[in-house]
């Protein structure tokens, strides 16, 4: 056995929510080298592989049974402002704080995102306007299941909203979460110059005088807007967003206006509209509900929050039964964001 390879290790401390879990195996990854180390290892024994970051978008039901891959490689290298590279194992927010500090510009609107660098792509995290698809440029990748490795361009890592060929290889995996693949560096396109991205509604608020938007300016409310309304992990247990903002047909949103003139919308592909899941929560009534230990943030609707000792099982039957009131009311059925496993 490698002496890097843990048995039976406590996944609490690995997963934003701080639910109980166990990983069988557990290994934390610094170098190339120990990619090939854990996949024989792996493949010696039987186990299914879990990439894991911070944990910061998913919700451990029951234990794991195979082995846990903790990316854990560091290092940026920031000369170069049209080839930005962050190792996966870096956090993102400390990632978007250095090149602020660099003068390299365009992340600011995805500050205080929580969750590692090698995870952004998998579900090109987005928020106050930004996604990530629009920076990234390609993705050092390892297919887990052939060992070889490769470089994805951002065509071929299939980008939607909050979806990429990483999450869809995940998803195709279900709950058993066997992972395909392991992000272990990007490369991405910023900029010397600075273009305020204030297409946001919130943020468009506070930047009413347009000169005022700096990019420390515009950092520092990205980071004061998400305190306001997101709890920390550190202090509440929780993963940000536990569903998808769905996407209806525009007559569907027309139909519902008439009942609910005050429905808000956003603007999605030509015939559909993105409507907050958050609203049509609070709708329903579930802002700052809790049951047990499991709740519902009372800033936010659209976050789950763990008070204390809730279990993976509390959170996700919380989660169905806030699904399935949203499904009867409104007649649209709720994705969840987070990896659930
Ligand atoms: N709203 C409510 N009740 C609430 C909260 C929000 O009715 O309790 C309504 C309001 O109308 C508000 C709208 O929902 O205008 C949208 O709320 P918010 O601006 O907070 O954004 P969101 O759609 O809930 C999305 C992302 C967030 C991202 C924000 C800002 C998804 C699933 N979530 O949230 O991402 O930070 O926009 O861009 O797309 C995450 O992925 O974990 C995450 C936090």
């Amino acid at each position: 056995m490698s002496a890097g390879i843990q048995q039976d290790i406590d996944l609490s401390p690995y997963n934003s929510f701080g639910v109980s879990a166990r990983a069988a195996w557990f290994m934390a990854l610094e170098e190339r080298e120990d990619v090939e180390l854990a996949r024989e290892f792996a493949a010696r024994h039987g186990l299914p592989m879990l990439v894991l970051g911070e944990g910061s978008n998913i919700l451990f039901v029951k234990d794991f049974p195979g082995l846990v891959l903790q990316v854990a490689n560091r290092g940026m290298a920031l000369e170069d402002a049209e080839a930005v590279t962050v190792q996966a194992g870096e956090n993102w927010h400390d990632f978007v704080t250095q090149c602020l500090k660099s003068g390299l510009y365009g992340l600011e609107n995805l500050a205080l995102i929580p969750g590692k660098a090698g995870a952004a792509p998998v579900q090109n995290i987005g928020a106050y306007g930004a996604e990530l698809e629009q920076f990234l440029l390609s993705v050092e990748v390892c297919d887990l299941r052939t060992g070889q490795w490769q470089s994805l361009s951002r065509e071929q890592c299939e980008f939607a909203y909050r979806s990429s060929l990483f999450k869809r290889a995940g998803l195709s995996a279900g709950r058993s979460g066997e992972a395909q693949w392991l992000i272990f560096s990007l490369t991405l396109s910023l900029s010397r110059q600075f273009t305020p991205n204030l297409s946001y509604g919130a943020l468009a608020e506070v930047f009413s005088d347009k000169a005022e938007a700096t990019p420390q300016a515009v950092f520092d409310a990205v980071c004061a807007i998400r305190r306001s309304k997101l709890p920390d992990p550190a202090e509440l247990g929780n993963a940000g967003s536990f569903f998808k903002n769905p996407l209806i047909s525009a007559e569907r949103y027309h139909e519902l206006q008439q009942q609910y003139p005050g429905i808000p919308a956003f603007a999605a592909e030509p015939g559909l509209v993105k409507v907050p899941a958050a609203w049509l929560l609070e709708q329903a009534g579930w802002k700052g509900k809790r049951r047990g230990q499991a709740g519902v943030h009372d800033k936010h609707a659209l976050v789950l929050v763990n008070h204390g000792g809730a279990s993976g099982e509390d959170i996700y039957l919380l989660a169905q039964d806030m699904s399935n009131s949203v499904l009867q009311r409104f007649g649209i059925a709720l994705q969840p964001e987070v990896r659930i496993l």
